[in-house]
This record gives C-alpha cells, sequence and structure tokens, in this order.
C-alpha cells in the first residue's frame, strides 16, 4: 500500500508514529508494508516521493520545527488536490479539520480521492455525517475501500466491529457517551470543581475541540450518533433531525443534588428503531448507580448497542487522542489491507 497524508496534525502524526513503533509486528503478522510517498498539509509543508518518505525522518523534522520543508529529498509544495491526483499512492489518509456544516475542505478532497480510484481512510466527522451514502456509492462503483472508524470513538472499535463481528444481528437500539469533554467535565464536577475549572482541564488535555462548544453543547455527539444512525442501522438522519440539548443545562447544583441520591448525570447519545422511523437525540440524563453507562467516568466514551439476537453489547474505551485516533487510521489500514488482500 503506498499512502499520501493529507494533513499532518495530531491524528497523523499519531499515525505515523503507529506505523514506526509497530513496524515488525506489522510486517510479520499482517503482511503490511505500507510506504507513504506523500505528505500535504497547508501549514507544516507538502513533500511527494515516489520511492517513499523517511517517516523518523519526518518526525524528527515535526518535532524540531514543526515544518517538513526541510525534508532532503523529494518534490515539494503540492496542495491537497494535487497531492491526491497525482502521487503515486493508492491510498488517501484524510485527517483535516472536521467542519460539521460544510464538511470541508475533507469532504471535496475524499470525492476526489474516491472518483480517481484511491482507497480512503478518514478520521473526519463533516464528510461522513453530511455525505456518507454518497461517498459510499462512489467508492463501490470505483471498487475501492472507504473507512472510517476514528470518526466515532477515535480507535475505540464501533463501525469496524459491528460491521465485521455483528454478522445478521439487528442493531435496535443504540445509547452512549460519545464525547469525552463532556464527560470528563461532569465527572469532575461531581467531585466539587466548577465547570470552568473543569472545561480549563479538559482543554489542557488536549479531548476538547477548538470550538468546544461543539463538545459542551451536543454537537459532536449528535454527529457521532448520525454516522451511527446511517452506517449501521440503516437510517438517513441529518444533525437537523437530531434533538440536541447539552451539558450547559446542568447545574453544579443538579450534580451534588443526584449524587446524595446515588445517581450521575451523563451526557447520552442515542437511536432507536420506532415504528415512525428512527429516532435520534443528545440530552444530559440522570442515570442510576445500576446503569452501566453511569460508570463511565472522565474522558472515556462508551457505546452500547441493544440488538435482536444478543441483548446489549457494550464497549468501553478512549474516544479522543493522538495514539488513539491514529489507530483508528491503522485499524481501517489493515480493514482494507486484508480485505484487498482475500
Ligand atoms: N472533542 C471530542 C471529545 C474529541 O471530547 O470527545 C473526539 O471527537
Amino acid at each position: 500500500m503506498k499512502l499520501a497524508l493529507i494533513g499532518l496534525g495530531t491524528v497523523n502524526r499519531g499515525l505515523l508514529e503507529l506505523l514506526l513503533e509497530k513496524k515488525d509486528i506489522l510486517q510479520k503478522e499482517y503482511n503490511f508494508n505500507p510506504l507513504v510517498t506523500a505528505i500535504s498539509d497547508p501549514v507544516v509543508g507538502s513533500v511527494f516521493s515516489e520511492k517513499g518518505l523517511n517517516i523518523e525522518e519526518i518526525l524528527a523534522l515535526l518535532q524540531k520545527d514543526n515544518n517538513i520543508k526541510d525534508y532532503p529529498d523529494g518534490v515539494k509544495g503540492w496542495d491537497s488536490e494535487k497531492t491526491i491526483k497525482e502521487a503515486n499512492a493508492d491510498t488517501i489518509v484524510e485527517a483535516t479539520p472536521t467542519n460539521l456544516k460544510t464538511g470541508e475542505p475533507g469532504l471535496s478532497l475524499i470525492r476526489t480521492a474516491l472518483n480517481n480510484k484511491k482507497n480512503v481512510v478518514t478520521t473526519n466527522k463533516g464528510p461522513i455525517v453530511l455525505a456518507y451514502r454518497e461517498l459510499k456509492d462512489i467508492a463501490s462503483k470505483n471498487d475501492v475501500g472507504f473507512r472510517f472508524e476514528g470518526t466515532v470513538l477515535s480507535g475505540t472499535p464501533v463501525i469496524n466491529l459491528a460491521e465485521s463481528t455483528f454478522k445478521g444481528i439487528e442493531i435496535k437500539e443504540v445509547r452512549g457517551i460519545m464525547n469525552g469533554t463532556a464527560n470528563y467535565i461532569l465527572t469532575k464536577m461531581e467531585i466539587g470543581l466548577s465547570y470552568e475549572e473543569a472545561l480549563k482541564k479538559a482543554r489542557k488535555k488536549g479531548i476538547a475541540e477548538e470550538q468546544p462548544e461543539a463538545d459542551i453543547k451536543g454537537w459532536d455527539s449528535a454527529a457521532k450518533i448520525v454516522i451511527v444512525a446511517n452506517v449501521l442501522m440503516g437510517g438517513d438522519l441529518k444533525i437537523k433531525d437530531v434533538s440536541v440539548k447539552g451539558i450547559d443545562t446542568v447545574t453544579e447544583k443538579d450534580i451534588i443534588k443526584a449524587l446524595k441520591d446515588h445517581k450521575h448525570w451523563k451526557l447520552i447519545a442515542s437511536v432507536k428503531k420506532t415504528e415512525s422511523g428512527i429516532i435520534a437525540s443528545v440530552a444530559p440524563e440522570i442515570l442510576s448507580d445500576q446503569d452501566p453507562l453511569s460508570k463511565i467516568t472522565g474522558s472515556i466514551n462508551a457505546i452500547n448497542f441493544t440488538t435482536d439476537t444478543l441483548g446489549n453489547i457494550m464497549v468501553s474505551g478512549p474516544g479522543a487522542g493522538k495514539r488513539e485516533t491514529g489507530y483508528a487510521l491503522l485499524s481501517d489500514l489493515l480493514y482494507i489491507n486484508k480485505t484487498r488482500c482475500i
């Protein structure tokens, strides 16, 4: 597999570190020997080398001055579109910033890549929320892989898990804690931190979005539940179809009162199949301590699938982070590598 990385922020750096760290095991156990031949980022620079880039050298340059312009080899300065179209990569790793309103720039870049018969892996929620079906159709028409595990709980498996192991099982309902920042704030408020102090700490940990309103007001969770509904439950929802309420409606007093009754406030994203269609919502709820989701604390996320065959299946794990989201891309690359080899 020859990879072109579009965007070289935290997520793709996480992927590069994992490719280096796990080189031997990827080769031995999975016969996976990827070559990164191109990187394009509007801030840190772009480089293309037909024979492959030296990942150690790229990471060292980034460490030194957050720039790859001094990479000693290759063609410099290609923008993302040219890189996708003209580099010799067969697989595009798209990790540009999420925009839930327009999906751009990721949406156009993914379209270009799929139309040029390149596999695509992405962690970008915007394009999947806005255009999952269209993109999937282009991928099928062109017989290329299209994976986006990292758009839900970063590397904690949700999409790949359900698609590859819930065979013949119907998912009737999903409830989850899908935003680490909101859960972290609610957890810290239980031990006496103010909302402002807790948000400050969440930003310091690097889990909050650049505009934390998306975390606090529930839009990030809404995007994730739309993806789950459309990809795993046959839905065709838009964000505007989700009823959304954030944690800004919960006061410190509410949290302390619930705790006294052994209850916990959680921001719950849910989607359910009903007779009148698929209904999704995001809202803070008070959970009793019998509810397994009440035990999910800090920045950890969790998702509970209610199925027709196995009852409830719950997965919990990190929902953000450099290594964790980088791993989502790696798991998608392995998925495509395996399906293309079989
Ligand atoms: N801001 C998100 C969160 C990160 O707090 O969960 C990943 O989507």
